[in-house]
């Protein structure tokens, strides 16, 4: 199926950001495996992301005192949440009928009699989309909404999940200037969700001004990924193409540059990403050729924080703007509240769905021949552990003797990581990774921020 909506309608966004969303449109790595087979309720697969263009989006204007609003203080806002004593209130189009109790129950105005036409067109998650009022691509901004089919597993926002996501975005982004210099990040800057439907929110994400404005190019990691329907993924064409280009990027780019910001966030802030390959981007050169040693992330439904590490750094807690009392736990059950948990699980999704998952792009392309002259037949998981264990001892003078694939005995490096841990919360020391680092990758970002 495809051509569903709109497609004139994606013209009026920025260059950049329409080459992101084809990208995050057609370019996704086996999409259906995210899938329950059968959903119930079912999902109207129109609304896939492959099989959709802009779609007019279904928008209320609905007082205040119907909600439970939440948002960033200090972060610049995605998008204007309020029209006067009214919140504006998006729904995703395939899920109108599961509101509809709760319209007819408030005094609802169309946001359409309101002038406000909103164009939405789906990112690779589905339920998150991005949208721009009609003729104003500039203005555009992501919003997550809930899906109450399971076809995704439970994608509903509920009360806590916005309050865990604007308080997490809002603290990161007022920690901004301490933060590795190779990473930024999507903030969500606003979240609403109806007093009568707790799970059933949204949240606004602003999209980077320097994408709007064209200044920069992002890909997500799920592209270098993609080699289905005869397509070859970015990373086979790099492979095939230059392949020591590919070897330097996989060298200095995903190992090098993500180990040291990895381990600037764990051990320096005690923040964990959940760093697979949907909720990472990279930027690349405006042609969209060649990678940057820059990584964008996004999600931050995904980020876990370990608090103890923070307490014992001096660096800010969980009293941000909500600070009900299990607000910031993450996933919901209590074993994942250990640091141990969300440093492996965290570690795991990249090591997992972009290493590991890259060495299997490797192995099954036809590009062999190509990885080897580009001198290395080394795994990549293995080259990451490598550059990972050689920056704890720079940086923390620990050093494990042996030389193992971290992919292959993740809990052995996360045992040796907590007692690198504990030294540095006894020295209640600031790691000295947080000083940004001048980049050794081949090319360097155009902007700096
Ligand atoms: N390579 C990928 N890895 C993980 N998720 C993917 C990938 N490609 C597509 N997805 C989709 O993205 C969803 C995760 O994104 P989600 O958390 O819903 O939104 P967002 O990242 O915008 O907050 C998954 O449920 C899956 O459907
Ligand atoms: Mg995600």
């Amino acid at each position: 199926m495809s051509g569903f909506g709109n497609k004139d309608a994606l013209n009026q966004l920025p260059d950049a950001l329409k080459a992101l969303l084809d990208v995050e449109r057609h370019d996704l790595n086996d999409l259906r495996s995210f899938q329950t087979p059968n959903p119930n309720p079912p999902f109207d697969e129109r609304y896939l992301p492959i099989n959709c263009d802009a779609v007019s989006l279904p928008c209320y204007l609905i007082e205040r005192k119907h909600f439970f609003t939440y948002s960033a203080p200090r972060t610049p806002p995605a998008c204007d949440t309020f029209a006067g004593e009214r919140v504006v209130f998006p729904v995703h189009p395939a899920e109108e009928g599961h509101y509809s109790r709760f319209i007819t129950n408030v005094h609802v105005i169309d946001g359409v009699q309101f002038g406000l036409r909103l164009w939405a067109v789906p990112t690779s998650s589905t339920r998150t989309m991005l949208v721009w009022p009609d003729g104003n691509g500039r203005s555009a901004y992501f919003v997550k909404t809930s899906l109450f089919s399971n076809i995704f597993g439970n994608r509903r926002i509920t009360r806590r999940k916005i309050a865990h996501s604007i308080g997490l975005s809002s603290l990161v982004f007022d920690s901004k200037q301490t933060l590795p210099a190779g990473l930024s990040f999507f903030h969500e800057t606003h979240g609403v969700v109806p007093r009568a439907m707790p799970d059933a929110g949204v949240i606004f994400r602003a999209v980077p001004t320097e994408l709007k404005k064209g200044e920069i190019r992002l890909l997500p990691l799920f592209s270098f990924l993609n080699a289905k329907h005869g397509r070859m993924s970015l990373f086979q064409k790099m492979l095939l193409g230059n392949p020591c280009n590919a070897v330097n990027f996989f060298e200095q780019c995903l190992c090098r540059e993500f180990a040291r910001i990895w381990l600037s966030l764990a051990l320096g802030h005690g923040l964990l990403i959940e760093c697979h390959a949907q909720n990472l981007l990279l930027e690349v050169t405006p042609d969209g050729a060649t990678p940057l040693p820059r990584f964008w992330y996004r999600d931050f439904e995904g980020l876990a924080v370990d608090w103890e590490l923070r307490r014992a750094l001096s660096l800010q807690g969980p009293k941000m703007p909500y600070g009900e009392d299990n607000t910031y736990a993450t996933l919901g059950y209590p074993h994942f509240q250990s640091a141990w948990c969300k440093w492996k699980i965290s570690l795991y999704q990249y090591l997992h769905f972009v290493l590991h998952a890259l060495d299997r792009v490797v192995d099954e392309s036809q590009a062999l021949e190509a990885r080897r002259a580009g001198a290395s037949c080394m795994r990549i998981t293995r080259v990451f552990s490598r550059q990972l264990r050689r920056l704890v001892g720079e940086e923390y003078g620990l050093a494990e003797r042996d030389d193992y694939d971290i992919y292959e005995q993740p809990s052995r490096f996360i045992r040796f990581l907590m007692h690198v841990r504990r030294d540095v919360m006894r020295a209640g020391r600031t790691a000295t990774l947080l000083a940004p680092r001048h980049c050794q990758c081949a090319h360097q970002p155009q902007s700096k921020r």
